[in-house]
C-alpha cells in the first residue's frame, strides 16, 4: 500500500494580502491545503513582496504550495476565492459611512472577478462581513451554498476557549456557537450549548459559569483590544480562513458557524452549517429560545436597513 497522501489539485486565490490575507496565506502554506496559491492586491509592490516572503515559507517548510501574484480575472478561475480586501481609512466616523469604502471595494472586486468559475467557493472576510457577503452573493450570481462569510467563526472559537479556561474543560469538548450578525449585536446561543454532548445547564452549575453575559463581553472586548493594539486580528482570522479552506478542500464536513444566505430573512448572517467540498453542504437547525431569537431579529433588522441604503447607492 502506498503511503502517499492524495492532495486534491485545488487552487486558492486571496484578494487583498494585507495583515489578514498574508496570515491566511501563511496558514494555508503551513497546512499544505492547496497546490497553487494566487495572491491579488491593488498594491502591486505589497502583493509581490508577499509572494516572495511567503515563497520563503514554502521553501523552509518544504510545503509544496506554489505562490504566485495574479489579477482578478485569474482569481475568478480558482476553486476557492478569499476576499480580505479593505481600506483602513474611513470617510465617516460610524455605521454605514465607515463601511462605504469597503462596500465599494468588495463590489468592484467581485465585478472584476466575473465571470467567476461556476463551481467556485467565495469566502468573504472583509468587514462588515454580513453586509459584504450578501452583496458578494448578489453580484457574483453564484448559488447561495457557494458564498460564505467568515462571520462569527472566530467569535465562536474565542468564546469556547474563554469558557474552557473558566470551567477547566478542553475547548474541543465544548459546543457553543456565537451566531447572528457579526459585531456588537452577535448572540451567544447558550440555550443550545453542550459540554461533552450534554446540555450545559445540566453539566455546569450556574455559579461555576458565573455570568454568561460577562463571558460574552470578555469575548468581544478581547477582539476590540487586539484591533486597538495591533490594528487587526491577523493570526486568528488567518487561521480561520485556513481552517474553512481545509474543510472545503478536504470535504471535511465539520460544523462551523459562518455567514451565509438566510432565505427567510433575505440576507446573510451566521448560523452553524456543515462545510464540505461544495461549500455549505447542509444547514444545522439551532433551536433558539425566544430571547435569543428576538436579539437576532433585531440585529438582522438593522442589517437589512443598511442593505437597503447600500442598494439605493448609500
Ligand atoms: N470577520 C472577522 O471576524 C474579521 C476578523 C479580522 C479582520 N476582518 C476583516 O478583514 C479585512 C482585512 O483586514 P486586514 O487587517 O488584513 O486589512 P489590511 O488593510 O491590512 O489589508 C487590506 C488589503 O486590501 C487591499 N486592497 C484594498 N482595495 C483593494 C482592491 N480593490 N483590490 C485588491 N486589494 C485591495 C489593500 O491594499 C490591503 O493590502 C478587513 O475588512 C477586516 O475588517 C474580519
Ligand atoms: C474595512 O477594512 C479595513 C481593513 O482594510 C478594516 O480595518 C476596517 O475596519 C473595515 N471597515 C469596517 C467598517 O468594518
Amino acid at each position: 500500500m502506498s503511503s502517499t497522501t492524495i492532495r486534491p489539485r485545488l487552487r486558492i486565490a486571496i484578494i487583498g494580502v494585507g495583515q489578514v490575507g498574508g496570515a491566511a496565506a501563511y496558514g494555508l502554506i503551513l497546512r499544505s491545503v492547496t497546490c497553487d496559491l494566487l495572491l491579488v492586491d491593488n498594491n502591486i509592490a505589497l502583493r509581490d513582496s508577499q509572494v516572495h516572503d511567503l515563497t520563503d515559507v514554502a521553501y523552509t517548510t518544504k510545503s509544496s504550495t506554489r505562490i504566485q501574484g495574479g489579477n482578478y480575472h485569474e482569481a475568478g478561475q480558482c476553486d476557492i476565492i478569499v476576499i480580505t480586501a479593505g481600506s483602513r481609512h474611513t470617510i465617516g466616523q460610524s455605521g454605514l459611512d465607515a463601511a462605504s469604502r469597503n462596500v465599494s471595494i468588495v463590489r468592484n472586486v467581485v465585478d472584476a472577478l466575473c465571470p467567476v468559475r461556476p463551481d467556485a467557493i467565495l469566502l468573504v472576510v472583509s468587514n462588515p462581513v454580513d453586509l459584504l457577503t450578501t452583496l458578494a452573493l448578489e453580484r457574483s450570481r453564484l448559488p447561495p451554498e457557494q458564498v460564505i462569510g467568515a462571520g462569527t467563526f472566530l467569535d465562536s472559537a474565542r468564546l469556547r476557549a474563554l469558557m474552557a479556561g473558566r470551567i477547566g474543560i478542553a475547548s474541543n469538548s465544548i459546543d457553543v456557537y456565537v451566531i447572528g450578525v457579526h459585531g456588537e449585536s452577535e448572540v451567544a446561543a447558550w440555550s443550545t450549548a453542550t459540554v461533552g454532548g450534554i446540555p450545559i445547564d445540566q453539566t455546569i452549575s450556574p455559579e461555576a459559569m458565573t455570568e454568561r453575559a460577562e463571558l460574552e463581553e470578555q469575548c468581544r472586548q478581547q477582539g476590540r483590544a487586539i484591533v486597538q493594539a495591533k490594528g487587526s486580528t491577523p493570526f486568528g482570522m488567518g487561521s480561520v480562513v485556513a481552517s474553512i479552506c481545509a474543510s472545503i478542500a478536504l470535504d471535511k464536513r465539520n460544523v462551523k458557524a459562518v455567514s451565509h444566505w438566510q432565505p427567510e430573512y433575505e440576507c446573510c448572517f451566521s448560523l452553524p452549517v456543515v462545510l464540505g467540498r461544495k461549500g455549505i453542504v447542509r444547514n444545522v437547525e439551532v433551536p433558539l429560545n425566544e430571547e435569543e431569537k428576538a436579539k437576532i431579529e433585531e440585529s438582522v433588522g438593522t442589517l437589512k436597513k443598511q442593505l437597503e441604503l447600500v442598494r439605493r447607492g448609500l
